[in-house]
């Protein structure tokens, strides 16, 4: 298990970067309960991926395309192509000093 980060250091509504397997990551928690985490690398054409606070999505910037958070499902992305695959989960877990691992 690797450590992201502790979640006295992440608000609800806000996101942390971290390195999975040697790719790049992103957890959000997205309320006060809840954490998602994906390799942020989008499955279109391997672009960062990033974490839009406004839409509650996460976002591509090349394409523009959007994803759930709850689930790494495609939301909407560019009319320029007919599919791209979700975005891949990583699971996570918290012990009880509130420390966030990836599993
Ligand atoms: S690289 Fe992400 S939408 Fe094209």
């Amino acid at each position: 298990m690797e450590k992201i980060t502790n979640l006295k250091y992440l608000q609800p509504g806000e996101a942390v970067k971290f390195e999975y397997k040697g790719e790049k990551a992103i957890l959000v928690r997205t309320t006060e309960e809840q954490l998602a985490a994906y390799v942020a690398i989008c499955p279109h054409e391997h672009e960062g991926v990033e974490w839009d606070k406004e839409l509650h999505k996460l976002l591509c910037e090349c394409h523009m395309s959007l994803f759930n958070v709850d689930d790494g499902t495609v939301y909407k992305h560019s009319s320029i192509f007919d599919h791209i695959d979700n975005l891949t989960p990583i699971d996570v877990e918290v012990d009880d000093d509130q420390n966030v691992y990836a599993v």
